[in-house]
């Protein structure tokens, strides 16, 4: 087959305590990472050229090399030279569902389903292990989004250790359109008002990644009890991000209000999630926020828990 639809799934963080520095400049991170079906299709398809060419039908996603999704296919074209010129160069279309700069992981997720959809096209039989190693070379999610469900990430986020995956919860996803939040800037921010918390023994990084691994929100999973999962919720960014985006902070104490089982802001932000029981219960609180928060740049979504990451599209 010469063309391949790939359905790439958005991320949320149960968890996200950084705990130290990193040689490489990054921060060492543990976290519970979550694949929801909010999702980007991205169809991978040969050219007859040797070029690689991105389409994408949202005005803020960059379709050259700037763009993950491109430097994904670059470094599948410098690690597999010869394919890439008997196949010929690569057109990627991404038809976006997933906000961009939420703190979804949309621009890792796509770039993961390229080395997927490489892999496939180009008939590389990798192993999930070898995608994943080739995406930590281009972002601390991408390998997360390679596999995705329900996994314990560390190191920069790219160490993976999978958990039993949950498809039983839903969220609602809140971000106004016009908002978005710098990684790099986040995290700067954090080291400059937290680094001296920072741990820099290794024994101590370990001390604190063990207590995560049989800590209450890993149990709260492998037992599957939403509530516990909720109560669990914890994100270090929220100490910057939210004390600088106020509307954030608001959004955040209004669908806290809400009942849920829980609210958070992913990532570095801006989006703010609640965790709800059912998808009529994930219904009414986007019903209640949006009689609440009349604004028509809020954006909201209700999205299911998904055991997956990269997924071609039936
Ligand atoms: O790896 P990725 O390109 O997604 O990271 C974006 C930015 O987030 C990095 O440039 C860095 O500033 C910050 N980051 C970090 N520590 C991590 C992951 C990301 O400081 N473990």
């Amino acid at each position: 087959m010469r063309l391949y639809s790939l359905l790439a799934s958005a991320k949320i963080n149960l968890y996200l305590e950084i705990i130290g520095d990193r040689p490489d400049g990054y921060h060492e991170l543990v976290m519970v990472m979550q694949s929801v079906d909010l999702s980007d299709r991205v169809t991978v398809r040969s050219l007859g050229v040797k070029e690689i060419r991105v389409c994408c039908d949202h005005p803020q996603v960059p379709a050259d090399e700037t763009n993950l999704a491109y430097r994904a296919a670059a470094l599948m074209s410098a690690q597999f030279p010869k394919v890439f010129a008997k196949q010929g160069g690569v057109e990627i279309t991404i038809e976006k569902q997933i906000p961009v700069g939420a703190g979804l992981a949309g621009g890792s997720t796509n770039a993961a389903a390229v080395l997927v959809g490489l892999d496939m096209l180009w008939n590389l039989g990798l192993t999930q292990l070898e995608l994943q190693e080739l995406g930590a070379k281009l972002g601390s999610d991408v390998p997360f989004c390679v596999v995705g469900g329900t996994a314990i990430a560390t190191g920069r986020g790219e160490e993976l250790d999978f958990l039993y995956g949950l498809d039983n919860l839903y969220v609602l996803l809140a971000k106004y359109r016009s908002l978005s939040v710098s990684t790099p800037w986040a995290y700067q921010t954090y080291r400059q008002q937290f680094g001296e918390s920072y741990i820099s023994d290794s024994a101590g990084l370990d001390e604190r990644r063990r207590r995560v691994h049989s800590g209450s929100m890993v149990a709260a999973i492998a037992h599957q009890v939403g509530v516990e999962i909720g109560q669990g919720l914890h994100n270090d960014l929220e100490k910057v991000v939210l004390s600088e985006y106020p509307k954030v902070a608001q959004l955040k104490e209004t669908m806290k209000a809400l009942g849920g089982l829980g609210s958070m802001m992913s990532g570095s932000g801006p989006t703010v999630f609640s965790l709800a029981s059912s998808r009529l219960q994930a219904e009414q609180m986007k019903t209640q926020i949006r009689q609440q928060l009349s604004d028509p740049d809020l954006e909201l979504w209700v999205a299911q828990f998904i055991p997956t990451g990269i997924r071609l599209d039936s």
